[in-house]
């Protein structure tokens, strides 16, 4: 089969397409034909040799895919409620970036109606990052107020629509004026361009000096402090990424005085139970907003499994609102 596959770290021209065996599904396994692939930042971070492939994970870039059941473990697939000939999208620990992929039964969910499987591939990395985090850990309620960082990222996108469906109010900041646009567009009822405003101050001036429920954070480093500022009583501080560093300094005092929880988590090495158990809370409490509509993939661009260094250039300059994904067929 044709795949993706990092020649070496580096630049995103050390993406190349190659001849590879096709996967063979095991016990609680199925083998996907696949036609769309997405890109998420953590295939960047793999690329550039700072993300470590878990054991047993192939070392294929690729952490999502769509496309039609081939062939797998029939018990399993029965459970499921899955047969072979059903689209299906599935979260992967790699291996997406291929003509074929092995994902477990439990990591995959049918393929909304109202969605081809170009915006199919884009759900599962956010969906089940933004579910585990915002809702799960985060506990974020209907009438609460959730900060979301880097609004138009992959998970920002995803992280607006989610909350705000499910009746939380949204800030979101971004990095230009236009993004805070893209933003406000996907429903956040509050947009910060975080390099001309203090989103301190801008959080405090629209939330009444109350401060906000929870925040999805994929900055941390210096960010941490200011958001335990921004931080209502009883606030959940969640981290998913540290692009601003790993090391922050705060003032433990408020963390006493407000009963603030800071938390994170990484999706990829959690074991496929874990998982399992987010894609049935997804089929329940997500997936019917995308099939009615109230919640929408937001691709960027389209490119052939020969334009992957393309995708990667534009992931990393952070031009893109919302997802990229790679088209095989
Ligand atoms: N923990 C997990 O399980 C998990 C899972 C998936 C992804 N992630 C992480 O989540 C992040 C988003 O992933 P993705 O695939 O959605 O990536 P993405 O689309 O490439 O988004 C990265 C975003 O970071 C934003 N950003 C950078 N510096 C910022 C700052 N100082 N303040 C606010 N926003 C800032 C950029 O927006 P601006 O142009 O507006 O700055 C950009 O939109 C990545 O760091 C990724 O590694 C974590």
């Amino acid at each position: 089969m044709q795949a993706v596959e990092i020649n070496g770290f580096g630049a995103p021209e050390v993406l190349r397409l190659a001849e590879r065996p096709r996967p063979v599904a095991g016990a609680g396994e199925l083998l996907i034909r696949v036609s769309a692939s997405g890109v998420n930042r953590p295939d960047v971070l793999q690329r550039t040799g700072n993300y470590p492939v878990p054991p047993g994970a192939s070392d294929i870039p690729g952490l999502e895919v769509a496309g039609v059941i081939e062939s797998g473990d029939a018990d399993a697939l029965a459970q499921a409620g899955l047969k072979i000939g059903d689209r299906v999208c599935a979260l992967v620990a790699g291996g997406g970036y291929a003509e074929w992929c092995v994902a477990p039964v439990g990591q995959c969910l049918p393929v909304p109606k109202v969605l081809d499987d170009v915006a199919a591939a884009s759900l599962p990395e956010t969906f089940f990052t933004v579910w585990s985090n915002v809702f799960d850990r985060g506990r974020l309620q209907a009438g609460e107020t959730l900060l979301v960082q880097g609004g138009t990222s992959g998970i920002g996108v995803t992280a607006i629509q989610i909350a705000k469906a499910r009746g939380a109010t949204v800030i979101a900041t971004a990095g230009s004026d236009e993004k805070c646009a893209a933003c406000k567009a996907l429903g956040a009822d509050h947009a910060i361009n975080y390099r001309s405003q203090d989103f301190v101050a801008a959080v405090a001036d629209i939330t009444g000096g109350r401060g906000v429920d929870v925040i999805l954070d994929m900055v941390a480093g210096g960010y941490v402090a200011r958001e335990v500022d921004c931080l209502a009583e009883d606030g959940r501080l969640v981290i998913i990424a540290v692009q601003g560093g790993v090391k922050a300094e705060f003032n433990a005092g408020l963390v006493l005085r407000r009963r603030l929880t800071i938390t994170g988590s990484t999706l990829r090495p959690r074991p496929v139970a874990f998982k399992a158990a987010i894609a049935r809370s997804l089929k329940e409490h997500v997936w019917p907003l995308l099939e009615s509509g109230a919640v929408k993939p937001v691709i960027h661009q389209v490119f052939a499994p020969t334009q992957a260094a393309e995708a990667h250039t534009l992931m990393e300059s952070n031009r893109h609102v919302g997802k990229l994904v790679l088209k095989w067929s």
